[in-house]
């Protein structure tokens, strides 16, 4: 197993990649700790866990509260004495034309996909730097690259906040032997996804699975991701075989996006 004696934190792990993500890592043997900020999300996936046969504890808790992240990493650090890998996976969005977005809008997609990754960071390194060893692994997104499917602009530019970050928390992190990388995910099926999607269909009535062979076309290899391809990615990232990889910002989306 990959991920053995390994305690890893995933934020948005109630659903989609988070989840996904969640129940690879403790296939591959890590106490994984599901973190949401639905409590139900956070009980559905710990009972799938424990079904499978894997160990896991679950905390509530919100990615663009501060008090929240600190009380998270810590209670984590309390109970288990150590953080190997934090997965700051949290993300959200919704389709929003450029003329429309307003400081809301802007404000809810920053706080969580932006500053909420950044603190997670921050105060997973504290143990990271005293334990001498950890692996943070952010979810950026396509759009952070100048996909132009993406949901709206302030996400793209959240994204690319994440992609920034990650190289310069891996250039002040890695003489502490703490890998960052992050994940960029093309189009993925997901409640996020399928929430985008429904819109769409609301708009103008065009079938979900149009909708759905609409974003697959284009794609090199001619299929959307399913969640467990990030959750293969993530365990890969966490693991002892990617240890000599930082900075980086890895696509994973069918070919879509080359750069
Ligand atoms: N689905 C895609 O096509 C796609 C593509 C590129 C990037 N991403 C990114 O992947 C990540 C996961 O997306 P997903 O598609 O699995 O989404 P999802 O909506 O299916 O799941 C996200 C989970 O995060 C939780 N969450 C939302 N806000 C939170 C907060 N403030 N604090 C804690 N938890 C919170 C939700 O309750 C949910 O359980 C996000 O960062 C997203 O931007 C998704």
């Amino acid at each position: 197993m990959r991920l053995e004696n390994k305690v890893a934190l995933i934020t948005g792990a109630g659903a989609g990649i988070g989840r996904a993500s969640a129940l690879a890592m403790a296939r591959e043997g890590a106490t994984v700790i599901v973190a949401d900020i639905k409590s139900d999300k956070v009980d559905a996936c710990l009972a799938e866990i424990e079904t499978a046969g894997g160990t896991a504890t679950g905390i509530v808790a919100d990615m663009a509260k501060l008090d929240e992240i600190d009380q998270m990493v810590s209670s984590v650090v309390e109970q288990h004495g150590k953080l190997d890998v934090i997965f700051n996976n949290a993300g959200v969005t919704r389709r929003c034309k450029l003329m429309d977005i307003d400081e809301e809008l802007w404000d809810w997609v920053h706080d969580v996909n932006a500053k909420g990754v950044f603190f997670c960071m921050k105060r997973a390194a504290e143990t990271m730097i005293k334990q001498g060893h950890g692996s943070i692994i952010n979810t950026a997104s396509i759009a952070g690259r100048g996909y132009p499917g993406t949901s709206n602009v302030a996400y793209a530019a959240s994204k690319g906040a994440v992609i920034a970050m990650t190289m310069q928390a891996a250039r002040s992190l890695g003489r502490y032997n703490i890998n960052v990388n992050s994940i960029c995910p093309g189009v993925t099926k997901t409640e996020l996804m399928q929430g985008i999607l429904e819109l769409r269909h609301q708009k103008d009535g065009t079938p979900i699975e149009d909708l759905e062979a609409q974003a697959a076309h284009g794609i090199p290899i001619g299929r959307i991701n399913e969640a467990s391809d990030i959750a293969e990615m993530a365990v890969f990232l966490a693991s002892s075989a990617a240890r000599n990889i930082t900075g980086q910002s890895i696509n994973v989306d069918g070919g879509l996006i080359m750069l």
